[in-house]
């Protein structure tokens, strides 16, 4: 078996829906960009409100960070419950817990009515303890969790095939297939006043009363915006100077004969180890995912996929995985999403980013409150997620020093070279950046030895890309844009593509 790498699992079918790509100039009440779980649950909420509403979507529906997930449906964020308590206080977790749990709820109410269920399958979500110290967090944790009514509780032995020391479970969550949702909500969602544009990326905001939009060289003008593209695209509120992006390894292989894993697990320590199984086509996948590593830094890519490859090796006897690739999201200054109104001076400028790889059940309650933001209405968790709020002292010292990092990216990516690499050193089927002639050029090697090189230099704010080795993509460390093999825009900040650049020529090609 060869593994498909920089293919999902979720996304190895045929797209069962598909829509036309933006042709003409158009006028709407609010224009959604991005068509992932926060935007299509916003546009489902305003379905059939009197609003013209739009969804425009860079490439395909459901195939970025939520298509790419390991899609656990729960309210069980790792160890969140006591953080918020001692961050926010008492009434900030108990909204937080309240509406994640909810959203549970709802996102298994919409996959009834969607084909195959989209692949719902009720299950406990544990998070287990390899020490006795991780197992007194967890205690804590379960007490914390179980007090906001969370259905939590501590268990001293867990059925994983490895030893733990106990386990904190959420009972009555669920998982599914990402993909089926998205789309199947997708088809759910068009009609009475929302329509939806594949293949029509979002260039520039302007964000005036009305704001207007650039797409596929039309205008769409529009009151509202709500930018739901992970990472903003927009300037304003500059949130990608407040949240940093991180990306994770992730696989799947067909499950083996005698392992059993009934539940969602993901362990509390370092390295990260997640796993579910999965059903897609009439069999059953497990699906792992591996350490954090920082986006655009291929050796710690290379780092956590070795480590994950081992651990299903070990814990489960899988010697290749059948589907390998990567994915990413953000984590605010201080663990908690930016909802709502990217400035003060940009009421109709709405964002949602920072899940923190929860975004499941957070961005579904992100889309209510949003969309109860533009029904003129205020939801109770506004205050808790408010974009505009500044909390310097609970960012603490890790968004410190990935601020330091990013700086150092952009001086020193730019004018030391730091990334760069010489072009001998690349392997086939392998990317680097090389210098070459004063400047730098993301250089990729196929398998037959053919060379293609792109401008290295990110076109959000100019930091240097890093090659992926994972999904085969240019990644940014800085603010985590992601380009394709060819240079075009996977996610953003960006929006325009890397630029073509001559390959280096033969025998003059680094320094
Ligand atoms: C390894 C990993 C595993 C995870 N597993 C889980 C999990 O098990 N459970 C969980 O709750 N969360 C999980 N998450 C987190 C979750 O995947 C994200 O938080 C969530 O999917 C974000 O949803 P979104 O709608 O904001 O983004 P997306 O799903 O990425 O949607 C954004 C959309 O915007 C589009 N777009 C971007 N730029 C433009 C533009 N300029 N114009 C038009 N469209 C544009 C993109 O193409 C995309 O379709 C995981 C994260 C990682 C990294
Ligand atoms: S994502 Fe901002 S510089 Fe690349």
């Amino acid at each position: 078996m060869s593994t498909k790498q920089g293919t999902p699992l979720w996304l190895d079918r045929p797209a069962p829906i598909s829509f036309d790509a933006l042709a003409a100039d158009l006028a709407v009440d609010v224009a959604i960009v991005g068509a992932g779980i926060v935007g299509l649950h916003c546009a489902r909420l305003l379905r059939g409100s009197g609003r013209k509403v739009v969804i425009l979507e860079a490439r395909r529906v459901g195939r970025q960070a939520t298509g790419r997930s390991t899609a656990k449906v729960t309210s069980q964020h790792g160890l969140k419950y006591a953080s918020l308590m001692r961050d926010f206080g008492r009434d900030a977790a108990q909204l937080y817990a309240r509406f994640n749990q909810r959203a549970v709820g709802e996102i298994a109410g919409i996959c009834a009515e969607l084909p195959d269920r989209a692949g719902l399958e009720e299950r406990d979500a544990f998070i287990y303890a390899e020490t006795a110290r991780q197992a007194e967090q967890l205690r804590e944790e379960a007490d914390v969790a179980a007090a906001l009514g969370l259905p939590a509780e501590f268990r001293s032995s867990v059925a994983v095939p490895m030893r733990t020391e106990g386990a904190l479970r959420f009972s009555g969550q669920y998982q599914f297939d990402p993909y089926l949702y998205l789309t199947g909500l997708a088809g759910l969602t068009r009609g009475d006043g929302v329509s939806i544009f594949e293949n029509s990326r979002v260039t520039d905001i302007d964000a005036s009363t009305p704001c207007v939009l650039e797409v596929n060289g039309h205008k769409v003008t529009a009151q509202t915006v709500v930018v739901s593209t992970q990472m903003p695209i927009v300037n304003e509120g500059l949130f990608y100077a407040k949240a940093y992006p991180f990306a994770h390894p992730v696989a799947a292989a067909p499950l083996p004969a005698g392992v059993e894993i009934d539940g969602m697990f993901i362990n509390t320590g370092s390295p990260t180890h997640s796993f579910r199984t999965a059903g897609k086509d009439g069999q059953r996948f497990v699906v792992v995912a591996g350490a954090e590593y920082k986006t655009g830094e291929p050796r710690q890519a290379e780092t956590a996929v070795a480590d994950m490859l081992a651990f299903m090796k070990r814990v489960f006897g899988i010697a290749e995985p059948s589907h390998l690739w990567s994915n990413e999201d953000f984590r605010s200054m201080d663990s908690a999403a930016f909802v709502g109104p990217a400035s003060s001076s940009h009421p109709n400028l709405l964002v949602a980013v920072g899940f923190d790889a929860w975004g499941i059940t957070q961005g579904t309650v992100a889309a209510e409150n949003l969309a109860q933001r533009i029904r003129g209405e205020k939801h109770a968790c506004a205050d808790l997620f408010d974009a505009t709020r500044v909390k310097p002292i609970a960012g603490g010292p890790t968004f410190v020093t990935e601020n330091i990092k990013v700086a150092a990216d952009l001086v020193g990516g730019r004018v030391l070279g730091r990334k760069a690499t010489a072009f001998e050193d690349i392997p086939p089927n392998g990317g680097g950046v090389v210098s070459h002639g004063g400047e730098y050029v993301a250089v990729r090697k196929t398998e037959d030895g053919t060379v293609t090189a792109l401008s290295a230099v990110c076109t959000h704010l100019g930091c240097l890309v890093g090659w992926n080795p994972v999904d085969r993509t240019w990644d940014c460390s800085c603010h985590g844009s992601r380009f394709d093999e060819h240079g075009e825009v996977l996610s953003g900040p960006a929006v325009a593509p890397l630029a073509p650049k001559p390959a280096p020529p033969a025998g003059k090609r680094s320094g």
